[in-house]
């Protein structure tokens, strides 16, 4: 069995702490919702699919203009390119959600949790960190 197969396919680890107790909330939550969608897929269970999907979709938009927020607070001076990967995200995670319900696939495949497990721990474990309190007083 690989890691894709199993229900559980993330851990939110302290490692992934962005500083933020608000914004790690979201990242735990998002950890969990893809979880979720990897259990649904498993079980072939196309309206649970569906139904995670559509809250994967909603909730990564909140917590993006979430975090946009607690950047603009701070004065991030990343920001306008942090923005622009969000928008990139968004806009798979929609295209993701659109080929789902336009029949173009039965079930969220394999390579589609893939994708999004890699990018959920790499945009959290690289590019969020950018913000993180402690890296920005060093900087
Ligand atoms: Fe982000
Ligand atoms: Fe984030």
């Amino acid at each position: 069995m690989n890691d894709l197969t199993c229900p559980s396919v993330i851990t939110w680890t302290p490692e992934m702490s962005v500083g933020v107790p608000e914004l790690d909330e979201d990242h735990r939550v998002i950890v969990s919702l893809i979880n979720q969608l990897a259990e649904a897929h498993n079980l072939n269970d196309i309206v649970l699919v569906e139904t995670v999907l559509d809250r994967l979709a909603v909730y990564v938009d909140e917590h993006f203009r979430r975090e946009e927020a607690y950047m603009e607070s701070v004065g991030f001076p990343g920001l306008q390119a942090h923005r622009h990967i969000h928008h990139a995200l968004t806009a798979k995670v929609e295209q993701i959600r659109l080929d789902f319900f336009l029949g173009k696939s039965d079930s969220v495949g394999e390579s589609t949790l893939k994708f999004l497990k890699e990018w959920l721990t790499q945009h959290i474990l690289v590019e969020d960190m950018e913000y993180h309190p402690d890296r920005r007083e060093a900087a």
